[in-house]
């Protein structure tokens, strides 16, 4: 998807982003947990975050809180995000940016960024990640590889939709670029398995609101078409419509700034 047209995306799904996107809550514990672990640069008081892509700011948020549950004091959270629309849904410290130009020094103790990587031009990212970290801060990237998004319910029943789906990053592409940067050690991926009960009228509605991008690589018709096809699809698959297991895992990517 062209930058235009992703601008254009998320400037028209910010308003109901919230209400059609669920948050993994038990990721959001596991990285606070690996945070809680970073000492805070020197002279600083607690962590200073930078979430890219924060959109809404709802990780950042959610992540907050889990940390100051760990009793982890946080000196400052910054979300940047290139979507002033998105923005504008985030009542914490937001600066309009593109990830591929972040306006700030060797600021921060960790840099994340949550469901955002397919969007952005990886090895530009990962330059200004490395450069805004200060040296053995910490990168974490939450992400779905493709092979998961096959896995998912709309991979599994929604035609076509891994298959237009090309922006993923492959666990080998994400290690390729981290290594190919000499900016980072200790590269770890932990997969973060999740499962959501959902049921027919929310896929629907969130299909209809276009909750992934991956919907706007479909003309209008098509959509309609396809969409009805996973109706009828889902309808078969499961016996309860209202009670429906669903796979939507993720991988945790960690690695630390080298010195
Ligand atoms: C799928 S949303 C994820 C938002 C948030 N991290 C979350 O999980 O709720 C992707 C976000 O990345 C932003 N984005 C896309 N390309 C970007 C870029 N090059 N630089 C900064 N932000 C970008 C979009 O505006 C959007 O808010």
């Amino acid at each position: 998807m062209p930058t235009a047209s992703c601008r254009d995306h998320f400037r028209e799904i910010a308003s109901r982003y919230r209400a059609v996107r669920s948050l993994d809550v038990r990721a959001v514990r596991r990285i606070a947990k690996a945070l809680a672990r970073l000492v805070p640069a020197q002279g600083e008081r607690g962590l200073r975050l930078l979430d890219v892509g924060t959109g809404t700011g709802r990780y950042l948020v959610a992540l907050s809180e889990a940390l100051r549950e760990l009793g982890v004091p946080i000196a400052r959270a910054v979300g940047t995000d290139q979507s002033s629309a998105m923005l504008k849904r985030f009542t914490g410290l937001a600066v309009t940016a593109r990830a591929e130009a972040l306006p700030y020094g060797a600021a921060f103790d960790a840099v994340l960024t949550f469901n955002a990587l397919h969007h952005l031009e990886l090895d530009r990212f990962l330059a200004e990640a490395a450069r805004v970290l200060r040296p053995e801060g910490l990168l974490i990237l939450y992400t779905r590889t493709p092979e998961q998004n096959r896995e998912t319910i709309w991979g599994k029943h929604f035609p076509d939709f891994a298959a237009r789906e090309g922006r993923l990053y492959t666990a080998a592409a994400l290690r390729g670029a981290l290594e190919r940067s000499r900016m980072f050690r200790s590269i770890r991926f932990r997969i973060a398995a999740w499962w959501q009960l959902t049921s027919v009228p929310t896929l629907l509605r969130q299909a209809r609101a276009r909750h992934y991008s991956t919907f706007r690589f479909y003309a209008p018709r098509e959509f309609e078409q396809a969409l009805e096809r996973f109706r009828a699809r889902v309808r078969r698959a499961y016996r309860f419509p209202w009670a429906i297991p669903a796979r939507n895992n993720h991988v945790i990517v960690l690695a630390a700034r080298r010195r």
